[in-house]
This record gives structure tokens, sequence and C-alpha cells, in this order.
């Protein structure tokens, strides 16, 4: 089995950070019981990465109330996560049903600290080898759904546009209809920011994948719609992440507003009333 991906104790480590803030953005509580001795010890470091973290912790945050709505108005929405990593909406959210989709090793490590049966949504999760599995068959047991919302969070800066090409072909085939929230950075953002955290990123083993100018041309490649995007670094601001003066975002970081955001993407026919 693949060791956990230390890319996923990385946004574990940033939320548990969060959680112990007397006013937290996200305030995942559960955060702190996946972190190892040893992720605790090599992320200590990263701390200090204090925009970085900040934006890591703003993104789960915007999709959260982005699918709120959707719980409010289907309490058995169904919300599928690929490369769930650690995260925990299906303990935290008032509603919803909830499929994780990762590799065995994250979701076995997660199990141990969370189990599955404890959570007070229905869960399931779905162990994948993403580089040799079929994520189609893994999603079978959902396939024809109708009221999904999908989240790819934390996950294609990894890829290439070839990679997410391949999922998307597979999301649009399982969900006829379907929202998607994704995190997308552009080259030329990280280009001018990213220097810092890439080296970072490396540190942990991982390496950014293929990143263009339009990341979501792939997506409306594949017959989405866009619907909505996020600035995660106007998200810092509003949700008072870190210290963020409109002036810095005026000037200095304006190139970057929109070179790091959520997007929504809509998928099929709009729905009805
Ligand atoms: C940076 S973590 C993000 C985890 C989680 N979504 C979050 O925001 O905390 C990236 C996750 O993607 C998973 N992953 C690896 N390869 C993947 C692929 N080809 N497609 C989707 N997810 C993948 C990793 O196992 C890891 O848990």
């Amino acid at each position: 089995m693949k060791p956990v991906s230390m890319t996923a104790f990385y946004c574990c480590a940033i939320r548990a950070w969060d959680a112990a803030l007397p006013v937290p953005v996200l305030g995942d509580q559960y955060a702190a019981r996946f972190m190892t001795d040893e992720a605790r010890q090599i992320m200590e470091s990263y701390r200090a990465e204090r925009y970085p973290n900040a934006a890591n912790v703003v993104r789960p945050r915007i999709i959260e109330d982005a699918i709120a709505a959707e719980l409010t108005r289907n309490p058995n929405h169904l919300v599928v996560m690929i490369g769930a990593g650690f995260d925990s909406r299906a303990f935290r959210l008032p509603a919803g049903r909830f499929v994780e989709v990762d590799e065995a090793a994250v979701l076995a490590h997660k199990e141990s600290r969370l189990p599955t049966a404890s959570a007070p949504n229905p869960l399931v999760r779905v162990a994948i080898d993403f580089a040799t599995e079929s994520l189609a068959d893994a999603l079978a047991p959902w396939r024809g759904e109708l009221d999904v919302t999908v989240i790819v969070e934390g996950v294609t800066m990894y890829l290439s546009q070839a990679d997410i090409a391949r999922m998307l072909a597979v999301l649009t085939v399982a969900f006829p209809r379907h929202g998607l929230l994704c995190d997308l950075v552009t080259g030329k953002f990280m280009a001018r920011y990213g220097a810092g955290i890439r080296a970072r990123i490396a540190q942990l083993g991982a390496h950014f994948g293929e990143l263009v100018d339009r990341p979501e041309a792939v997506f409306l490649e594949a017959g989405y719609r866009s619907s909505r995007q996020w600035s995660l670094m106007r998200g810092v601001r509003d949700y008072r992440a870190a210290p963020m003066p409109w002036i810095l975002l005026a000037s200095l970081l304006r190139p970057g507003v929109k070179g790091s955001q959520v997007w929504r993407f809509d998928y099929g026919p709009a729905r009805s009333g």
C-alpha cells in the first residue's frame, strides 16, 4: 500500500491549527485527530507560511458555504469528494450523503481515527489506486444520481491536464447532472507567488502537475458551464484568515486575485425551480 500522501497531512495540519484558534475560519474539530506524531513534527515548520496557510483554510470554508444551500434544499444531496484526504464534512455538516474517494492508505488511517460508522450522516469511503484503478468503477454504486455535488479540492494542481480531462470524462458519464466545486490555480499565479510553496510541497515529496493559464479550459471542453468563482486572496480578507489590507489587494496582489480560485462548474440540464 502507498504511504499516506504528505499533502493530505499538510491540509489537515492547517485545519487543526485553525480549529485551535479562538475564532477559527473553518473550525474543523476533527482535523487534529488524524495527525500522527511524525506528521505533526514535519508540519510544525510550515506554521510560519501565513498566507498559503490562510488560503488553505479559506478554501474548505468557501466550499462548505457553497454547498450549504444544496444541503438545505435537499438534505439527501449527494456529496462526492475525489481525493477526500482527511476531510470531515460528513461529520460536521448538518445533512447530506457523503462519498469519500482516496488512496487506501489515506482511508485506512482515517477509518482508524474517525470510523465511518460514527458519522452522523450517511458516509461511504471508497479506496482507489488513482494510478491503476478505475474511478468509474469506484463511483458505479452512485451512477445516474442527479442531485450531486462533486468536490475536487487540493488535487488538480498535482495533475496533468490529461489526467484532469480523464477524471472529468468519468464524472460526466457517472453523473448526468451535477455541480463541481474545485480549486484551480494558474501557471502565472504560481510563477509570481508560488516559489516558496512549490519548494515546500517538493519537501513533502509532491510536485505540481501541469499548471496552465486557463485552468478552467479543460472543464469547459468537457461540457461544464462555469457558474461562479471565489478568489482565495479575497477570501483571506473576507474571512479574516490573515491580515489583508485592501490596498495590498488593489496593488501588489492584484494580478493574483483571480489566479487562485474556487470554481463552481455545472454539468447537464439546469435544475428547474
Ligand atoms: C492535498 S491532498 C487534499 C486532500 C483533501 N481534499 C483536502 O482538501 O484536505 C490531495 C489528495 O489527493 C489524493 N490524490 C492522489 N492522486 C489523486 C488523483 N489522481 N486524483 C484525485 N486525488 C488524488 C491524495 O491521496 C490526497 O489525499
